[in-house]
């Protein structure tokens, strides 16, 4: 038998969605096999400390995610992750974890600070592999306005919006400030949805239906990010999403929908009140349209350069003319064995031991492919 992997699973992190983070890691170090892989659980505090194993078992068997301390930990029980230098490799100080004996990082952290590239840079500087998406696909995938660009630019339909920075709405004022309405209605019209760039769950969004509520609405989400997209919006769409799996030759599950009974699927909806709330996987669609939304999420992967896994989301216009709009990737998302992400590939065949094995494999392939590049011109 082969040598197990020592598997790294990292989770926690500094974004709103630790909480989430906490229980897809509980779920994927249960469910990976021991028979293959040996776990060390890494725990980043919600307020941004590495910790070591111990303290990562605990938050993993703590009961209640609500009622689990996420941060002021002591100080000297911090990891410091130092990056090998020529032929001494890298370390976790604080916890004697050499990084050459770990063979790859799960990191199981969403949002902003996991799922945006930062993590990523960290792994790549200290030249261990992981799985998913790398550096620019990551922040690429939580950046809204630059994803729908990029997506726009290979021919994926997106739905008009206009991307403002919150300085540039700052120093704006009187007709100067309704000059800039005026142009931002022309591309996004009523109604529309104000949302702050790099930012999940929903926080800060907004649906307006005037000029009055296009005002607040661009305050509100500026209070949370620096850049503000504002985007035409649809009447109650219906919400598809897809899961895709893979490398440089990835594979599409069937389509899932989000039926939700809220006006739109907001921050509320998503986590309250969750009693009209339904999935439907696979979602009743055509054969025509479930095919058109699997090359549509393919094609997004692979234009967004993704590797892994990525959750691909759309809109469909029902109460128009049944058009699909690319509305957002999600590069780590949810990932329990309940998670959309999860459910969808399990319709497909495919169950959740099995996506953590591949996810893994994947991981390791990219990682090969990458150190097979040259770094010197001679
Ligand atoms: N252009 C739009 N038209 C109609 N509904 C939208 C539009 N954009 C977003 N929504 C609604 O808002 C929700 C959250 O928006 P989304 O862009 O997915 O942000 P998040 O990253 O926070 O999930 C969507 O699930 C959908 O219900
Ligand atoms: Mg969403």
């Amino acid at each position: 038998m082969s040598k197990k992997l020592n598997v790294a699973v990292v989770f926690g992190g500094r974004s709103g969605e630790h909480e989430v983070s906490v229980m897809s890691a509980r779920s994927v170090v249960e469910n990976l096999d021991r028979e293959k892989y040996n776990v060390i659980p890494l725990y980043v505090s919600r307020d941004g400390q590495w910790l070591p194993p111990a303290q990562a078992e605990a938050q993993l068997g703590g009961g209640d995610v609500k009622a689990l301390k996420t941060a002021g930990f002591d100080a000297d029980q911090s990891l410091a992750l130092v990056p090998g230098v020529g032929s001494t490799p890298g370390r976790w100080q604080g916890a004697n974890i050499q990084l050459d004996q770990i063979d790859i990082i799960f990191p199981v952290v969403h949002g902003t600070y996991g799922e945006d590239g930062t993590l990523q840079g960290m792994m790549e500087m200290a030249d261990i592999p992981y799985v998913g998406a790398g550096v620019l696909a990551s922040a690429l995938g939580m950046d809204k306005a630059l994803m729908k660009a990029v997506c726009e630019q290979a021919g994926i339909p997106v739905l008009p919006a206009f991307t403002l920075t919150r300085a540039h709405w700052e120093a704006t004022q009187g007709s100067g400030r309704e000059e800039l309405l005026e142009q931002i209605e022309k591309t996004a019209s009523y109604p529309a949805f104000v949302k702050p760039c790099n930012l999940g769950s929903s926080v800060g969004i907004s649906k307006v239906r005037n000029r009055e509520e296009l005002r607040k609405g661009i305050d509100e989400a500026a209070r949370f990010d620096r850049k503000i997209l504002i985007e035409k919006g649809l009447e109650s769409p219906r919400e598809i999403e897809l899961s895709v799996l893979g490398n440089d030759h990835p594979e599409v599950s069937l389509p899932g929908e989000i039926i939700h009974g809220g006006d739109f699927y907001d921050y509320q909806t998503k986590y309250f009140e969750t009693q009209g709330q339904q999935t439907q996987i696979p979602a009743h669609l055509t054969e025509e349209q479930t095919q058109k939304l699997q090359e549509l999420a393919i094609k997004t992967f692979l234009t967004l350069d993704l590797n892994g896994l990525s959750r691909v989301d759309f809109l469909l216009d029902a109460k128009g003319d049944e058009s699909i709009y690319l509305n957002e990737v999600n590069t780590m998302p949810g990932f329990t064995p309940i998670s959309m992400y999860s459910m969808m590939w399990k319709a497909s065949g495919r169950p959740y031991h099995q996506l953590l094995d591949e996810l893994i494999q994947l991981g390791l392939e990219r990682h090969r492919d990458r150190t097979r590049n040259q770094t010197t011109p001679v």
